[in-house]
């Protein structure tokens, strides 16, 4: 007989308010705690000047690409910031630390009447287009461009400290540069300076940079430290904020899904890159996209999964690729990814400004739930993404990663519909309708992602999955453990000294990470043999957030996932809401049924879902909260 737990929680023992265990991070907060400030309760769109232009970036070209935002209609379908990104300083003048813009190239710098160039004239102009405007920095001491360019051309010249344009020693003075003198909307802030200029880099070599102790490796998070990366972007954060009394400003992380980024910049800025850099080819295009599409659950309005700009334009996403630049635009827009145009506007054929601007793809982007896609269907070849709309429609797209032709068989179920109702379907890039019941077949070809706006009814009636709407599930403690410093691998002033070893992790680290649908490592969510097609997979010791919509009840069902090794271990489960205990599960181990969990949540508007080891040493311990759903309005 199942045991059904509604813990009584009248007693003293049973109450526990914000953070009453101290340091604990398990302790719930009673509140939200992901970022909200800015202006990002949608993902960014506008334009960004790197694809098109690298450092070779000039007042006529940014002008021209925003001159056709505005007349192409795109301005007025959401595209608004133009962002200037690395090579518009000159150097940083040594006697003030003030910096100095390229006038050779933004020409409207020059101020009549002043010595000192000003960007203000430039984003005047764009203010006045109703447009906004961007720019670039690194948190380091020199720029990404600085680090890897070969040729001096684009690059500020100067001393070695006429070329330190980075925000090392001078964030509080150049965030009020570029916000309240130059009034800038949006910064990114690149991470170059904080990896690439260890002494043996070659730009410290050839005396063209000084030597800044590495804090940071893509490749390892070992050589990472994440606490010191993590205190320079709260620090740049919490200037952006003092400089925009308004709060109207966007700010962007731009460290590659380096010192596990990826887990943490949703409590500190608007966006913030998962990978690499994307580069107009195909595989590229699959590694960013790889790098995002499993993190739906950490991405919330104020804070998004950014897989890179758009590379729509060039390469393998040009005119004579339609089907992979629409496939390029379906994903980003199904992922909640920031929508920064890269091209060179003044040239992209209608064909691609027809895409950038289908305005029922850009609604699923920027629709008001902020629920990033989740993957409910994997194979190799083919996925399937689906994203709760704000008024309860579905979205869903169909995606053949692969080179050859695929036939699909898209299944009501999967789309959480019931299978013996009819489904609509609206094909968003022909208008064409499709109504089925049970299922339906579609005809992929090579690399082509079909998207649709979907209705049905809804397996579950009356509320919502947890796994339908990310956006309101903040994985606060994700369990995740950070690894210990390999202790062959030690940091002196001048960098991190021995050889990779044993603490090295993969690219990108945060492997195991809270899910949708799916357990940490990706297998189906399964507990004592039971399989939940809905549901969250997290590790133990781990404290999710819920925003409850107006929910009358929570339930779920709880337990150690199949697929743990640690067959030994206890976990309890506890549900808390608005901080306050409301349910207990027992110890569970691995292999014993999972316990229903089902609590009263009316009134309550924050849920807290805690899965606690009940012993220390079985840490990444995947843990289920089956079909973990509110339901009752
Ligand atoms: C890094 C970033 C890019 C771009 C360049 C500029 O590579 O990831 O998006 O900003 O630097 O140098």
């Amino acid at each position: 007989m199942k045991k059904i737990v509604t813990a009584v929680c009248g007693t003293m023992l049973c109450l526990s308010t914000a953070n009453a265990q101290g340091a604990d991070p398990l302790a719930p907060a009673g509140r939200w705690t992901a970022y909200t400030s800015g202006r990002a309760a949608t993902p960014p769109m506008g334009w960004n000047s790197w694809n098109a232009f690298a450092s070779a970036v000039d007042e006529e070209k940014v002008m021209g690409s925003a001159k056709r935002i505005v007349d192409s209609g795109l301005a007025r379908k959401g595209y608004l910031y133009i962002n200037l990104d690395d090579g518009w300083a000159a150097k940083r003048r040594v006697s003030d630390g003030h910096l100095i813009i390229r006038t050779d190239k933004f020409p409207s710098a020059i101020t009549r009447g002043q010595k000192t160039p000003s960007f203000k004239p430039f984003t005047d102009k764009l203010h006045a287009m109703g447009l906004k405007a961007g720019i670039y920095s690194d948190m380091g001491r020199n720029t990404c461009a600085q680090a890897w360019s070969t040729t001096d051309v684009d690059l500020p010249k100067g001393s070695v400290a006429e070329r330190e344009v980075g925000l090392h020693d001078y964030i509080d003075q150049d965030i009020a540069l570029y916000f309240r003198d130059w009034g800038f909307d949006y910064l990114k802030v690149d991470g170059c300076g904080l990896r690439d200029f260890g002494p043996n880099s070659p730009k410290v070599k050839a005396d063209q940079a000084r030597a800044l102790a590495p804090i940071m490796d893509l490749g390892a998070i070992s050589r990472t430290d994440v606490a010191a990366v993590q205190t320079l972007f709260r620090q740049v954060g919490a200037a952006i904020a003092r400089n925009n009394p308004d709060g109207d400003f966007l700010y962007s992380l731009c460290i590659w899904g380096a010192a596990n980024v990826r887990a943490w910049a949703k409590d500190v800025g608007n966006a913030s890159r998962t990978s690499d850099d994307i580069s107009p080819a195909w595989g590229r295009l699959l590694v960013n996209y790889d790098s995002a599409v499993h993190r739906a659950l950490y991405a919330h309005p104020g804070s998004w999964n950014d897989p890179d700009m758009l590379f729509i334009g060039a390469g393998d996403f040009d005119a004579a690729h339609l089907t992979e630049a629409r496939s390029h635009f379906a994903l980003w827009a199904m992922m909640n990814a920031p929508l920064l145009i890269g091209a060179d506007l003044r040239k992209t054929p209608d064909a691609l400004m027809d895409v950038l601007g289908n305005a029922d793809i850009i609604a699923l982007n920027q629709d008001a739930a902020g629920n990033q896609a989740t993957v409910v269907y994997d194979s190799s070849d083919l996925q399937i993404l689906l994203k709760t709309l704000s008024n309860g429609d579905k979205a869903v797209a169909v995606f053949n990663r692969g080179s050859g032709a695929q036939d699909v068989s898209l299944q009501a179920t999967q789309l959480k519909y019931r299978d013996d109702a009819p489904v609509e379907l609206t094909d968003l890039w022909t208008r064409k309708q499709i109504s089925f019941t049970k299922d339906t077949k579609l005809r992929l070809a090579a690399r082509e992602t079909q998207i649709f706006r979907a209705r049905g009814k809804r397996s579950l009636p009356d509320g919502l999955y947890l796994s339908e709407q990310p956006g309101k599930v903040n994985p606060a403690v994700d369990g995740v453990t950070r690894p210990i410093a390999d202790p062959t691998i030690f940091r002196t002033a001048a960098g991190w000294g021995g050889t990779h070893g044993a603490g090295d992790r993969p690219q990108y680290a945060g492997w195991g990470g809270a899910r949708a649908d799916s357990a940490p490592y990706g297998q189906t969510l399964q507990v004592a043999r039971k399989t939940y097609s809905s549901g969250i997979g997290i590790l133990v010791n781990s404290r999710l957030e819920v925003r409850n919509d107006g929910y009358r009840h929570f339930a779920t069902q709880v337990g150690v996932d199949d697929s743990a090794t640690d067959k030994a271990s206890a976990v309890v489960f506890t549900v808390y809401g608005d901080g306050k205990r409301l349910a207990e599960s027992r110890p569970l181990k691995w292999g014993m049924p999972a316990e229903p969990i089902e609590v009263d949540v009316a009134g309550v508007k924050l849920v807290e879902l805690v899965a606690r080891s009940a012993a220390t040493g079985n840490e990444a311990l995947p843990v289920t909260w089956g079909g973990a759903a509110l339901t009752g309005r």
